[in-house]
């Protein structure tokens, strides 16, 4: 740290406001107040005592020790016996129960389930953490941790609590080169250069942070699947990894790749049904058992996006699960198929042809025939994860199947972790969603947890693929969506409130103001996102076969992928109903079909995702389709400049590092914002030719496009998609040098300059903006953005406030273009500031 900055930090307003990276998420344990942690180091013991001897339960101690000496500046004693002024007590239920008799009764704790007690009080307390199983200890005393954080008195401790269904888990989509796919907090954990990191230390770090939700597995690697993972020299690799997980009660998973029979075990087959081909499994797993004694099972994607499985054979997708699942069997382990099968390659003419049928239409007919470890994993929605979906048919269609559901925690089509998106609101909406499947009152979250049809396994994954990057997931918000996801795993009717305000808490501490502004943000956001993106079922309006980031609103269209929202000049949405659509309304049991099929009980949010309407069509809100799109991208636009006002405020309340990091996040979010609204609005005006009611669409004042400026270098470029610039223009610099210039004709006072500009990823190029002869601005374009062209994803926004211009200033933008990076230029637009 430099002197300056060291002088700067010892200035901050509040005490305790040292630079935090986000490493430590919200396992933080920084001090309490003074008051707060006197009146828990006077209620609680100053013993700890262990009643066990396992690695996971020696977590749960040396935990407990760090949790406490961080929040109440205490260290704890470790004792082995109870001494005569009481002890926080550790240990399996039934040992615990036993050395000390005169414990609450209650039913017995489920496996990982735990119970917290508090018996006396002053002198002779006694606070008992019991666990159903070892990890139960771990879980219980996270709890205790987080009660603490939470300000909670120790006299409201009493608790009793299970996990809502035994499979938490998480998967990366790790490659072992260690790029990670759709990761944006930076290279694997795991992985590096073709085999397993050296250092695995955040491996550990990832464990706590996992087992502090109460997840209990982890998939190490993508389920594009390199099937090289099962051949011999990675099984030492493998068993370093779970070893690094084991103290936490973390179990590793191994995607696998279907051919590997042929592929690396050399027969000349991978057919499911084919003897060799079975014995290789059972060998293969038998080997990866040893190395790995407690591999929590595999998980395969078969017949999806170019991978191969059992079609190649004419065989199902239960002769393919049940060949692996009959392996793992004798060793306890879990087989998970993955329900996300469909034909990218579907002939978009035809206007039957629906992806979102296809996991329903694959697996709905082979419900039966699978072995009873074997748990079919399905996305929330019937597509890929897009802004709004319905919940998937098939969790209501599958009766004699374990299931499990798959939620997305990397934000892959929710800003890439640029934007800030909290998905809780959005998973409760789907967890909540009554599919009807035996009578009212089975939700998703009963399903997938296999409690509706009483199935032995079933629960959740999360698609979390954090990074080496020290905040995980590439920005400090973002962490609320691991922590989300992994609460709801654990109590599924937690409401979005809760996870918020709790999360709020323990990662940025109890300051009122910080945590009602960081809440309040959190749970407006998946909306605010929707606003301006894809909103009433169109799905997100991305670059689909592209980045999945910027916006691309035909991209969607005239291919296979069948992401289609069929939006043309007449009308738009996709007609999925029984009576003229694709039928996927009718893969619903007949109470929630017919909501969906009816134009009338469609819910508006959902609507064109289930019906083709013309733009006129009339909501029930009374607004028309094509107003309502208008309406909704300048909301949600107008919200996320409203993150930025509202993060300001807690400037001293939040550490700098923090701070400084969100507020570039939500100003760079705002930016974005705008350039959806605009593109998503344009497109609509354009395809409609329906004008906007109130006039802002295509009119904007105090915006100079950059090719109307008068330009040194600078040569016009077309932007692709159109959409995505202002105008469909932008310039770029051709030469060494360039500036693009516009005389100010307005009034004399305050204003904020915002440069519009791509901020390409293959170079770093320079702007400098001048008011007359001042240079008022200048910085380097270095942000890293998933495009290296002049389009919807690198166009970035700069604001510049308190800037005095009288008229006549000519306002001069100089570029100067590095590597690949042409110093591009979409507009410049003078906004005058409230007085
Ligand atoms: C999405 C994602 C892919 C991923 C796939 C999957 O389509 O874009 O990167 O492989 O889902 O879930 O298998």
């Amino acid at each position: 740290m430099s002197r300056k900055l060291r002088w700067m930090w010892a200035l901050l307003p509040l005490a305790g406001l040292q630079a935090e990276t986000g490493a430590d998420a919200w396992l933080r344990y920084s001090a309490l107040d003074a008051a707060t942690a006197r009146r828990y180091v006077s209620a609680l013991p100053a013993t700890v005592v262990l009643m066990g001897d396992s690695p996971v339960e020696r977590t749960a101690r040396t935990e407990l020790i760090r949790g406490i000496k961080g929040m109440l500046g205490v260290t704890l004693r470790v004792g082995s016996t109870v001494p005569a002024d009481g002890a926080i007590v550790l240990g399996l239920e039934g040992v615990v129960r036993k050395a000390a008799p005169g414990l609450p009764a209650g039913a017995a704790l489920t496996e990982d389930g735990y119970a917290l007690s508090v018996r006396g009080a002053g002198g002779s307390r006694r606070v008992a953490v019991l666990g159903g199983s070892e990890r139960g200890v771990l879980y219980g005393t996270f709890a205790l941790l987080r009660k603490i954080a939470m300000g909670e008195p120790v006299e409201a401790w009493n608790e009793r609590s299970v996990p809502y269904a035994p499979v938490r888990w998480v998967n990366h989509w790790d490659n072992l080169d260690g790029t990670i796919e759709r990761g944006y907090g930076g290279r694997s954990i795991f992985w590096d250069k073709g085999v397993v990191r050296e250092d695995l230390s955040r491996v550990s770090e990832y464990g706590r942070l996992l087992a502090s939700l109460g997840i209990n597995g982890c998939s190490i690697n993508n389920v594009n699947a390199d099937p090289r993972v099962l051949t011999p020299a990675y099984l030492p690799q493998l068993a370093r990894i779970a070893e690094a997980f084991r103290p936490w009660g973390v179990r590793v998973v191994l995607s696998v790749d279907f051919g590997s029979p042929q592929r690396v075990g050399g027969l000349a087959t991978f057919d499911p049904l084919d003897a060799g081909v079975a014995a290789w499994w059972k060998a293969k797993t038998d080997e990866l058992y040893r190395a790995v004694p407690d591999l929590a099972g595999l998980l395969l994607k078969a017949d999806s996006e170019g991978r191969i499985g059992p079609s190649a054979y004419g065989r199902t997708h239960a002769d393919a699960a049940n060949v692996i699942a009959r392996a793992l069997k004798p060793h306890g382990g879990l087989f998970f198929y993955r329900g996300f099968v469909y034909d990218h390659h579907m002939d978009w003419r035809n206007l039957k042809n629906d992806r979102a049928r296809a996991a329903y239409d694959n697996f709905y007919r082979l419900d039966g025939q699978f072995d009873d470890n074997v748990v079919i994993q399905i996305k929330h929605g019937p597509i890929d994860f897009q802004v709004r979906e319905p919940a998937s048919p098939l969790f209501g269609a599958l009766e004699k199947s374990n299931q499990a559901i798959e939620l997305q925690v990397t934000q892959e089509y929710f800003g890439q972790a640029r934007q800030l998106v909290f998905l809780v609101p959005m998973w409760k909406e789907v967890l909540d969603f009554d599919m009807q499947a035996k009578g009212a009152g089975t939700p998703v979250k009963a399903l997938a947890a296999g409690r509706v049809f009483r199935r032995p396994a079933g629960g959740f994954v999360g698609v979390s693929n954090v990074g080496l990057d020290a905040n995980w997931l590439g920005n400090h918000l973002s962490q609320a969506n691991l922590y989300g996801f992994g609460r709801l795993a654990w109590n599924p009717d937690l409401t979005s409130q809760q996870i918020a305000s709790e999360w709020t808490r323990l990662t940025f501490g109890a300051d009122p103001q910080v945590a009602q502004t960081i809440e309040a943000l959190q749970l407006k956001s998946w909306r605010v996102f929707e606003n301006y993106t894809g909103p009433l079922g169109l799905q997100t309006l991305t670059d689909i076969v592209g980045n999945h980031y910027g916006v691309s609103v035909e991209a969607s269209e005239r291919n296979g992928w069948g992401q289609w929202h069929r939006s043309d000049e007449k009308g738009a949405g996709m007609d999925r109903t029984v009576a003229t659509g694709t039928g996927y309304a009718g893969q619903y049991r007949p109470a929630v079909a017919q909501r969906y099929e009816g134009l009338a009980t469609c819910p508006d949010e959902l609507l064109l995702f289930f019906h083709h309407v013309p733009y006129t069509h009339v909501l029930h809100s009374g607004k028309t389709v094509i107003q309502t799109l208008y309406d909704l991208h300048y909301e949600g636009a107008a919200s996320v400049e409203g993150y930025v006002r509202s993060w300001r405020a807690l400037r001293g309340r939040v550490d700098e590092q923090r701070y400084a990091e969100v507020l570039a996040q939500l100003e760079y979010h705002a930016g974005q914002a705008q350039v959806w609204r605009d593109a998503v609005n344009n497109w609509f005006r354009r395809a409609s030719g329906i004008a906007d009611g109130k006039g802002r669409v295509g009119q904007h004042p105090g915006r100079v496009e950059a090719e109307a400026m008068k330009l040194e270098g600078y040569v016009e470029t077309p932007v692709t998609p159109w959409e995505g610039g202002s105008g469909g223009k932008g310039i770029v610099c051709e030469g060494a040098t360039c500036s693009a210039s516009t005389t100010f004709a307005g009034q004399s006072a305050w204003y904020t300059l915002r440069v519009q500009y791509f901020d390409q990823n293959n170079g770093r190029a320079r702007y400098r903006v001048k008011v007359g002869e001042q240079v008022v601005d200048e910085w380097a374009a270095g942000n890293w953005v998933p495009s290296a062209k002049i389009d919807s994803s690198t166009s970035t926004r700069r604001s510049l406030a308190g800037i005095a211009l009288r008229p006549g200033d000519v306002i001069r933008i100089e570029g100067q273009p590095e590597g690949g990076e042409k110093a591009g230029l979409d507009y410049v637009e003078v906004v005058a500031e409230r007085p």
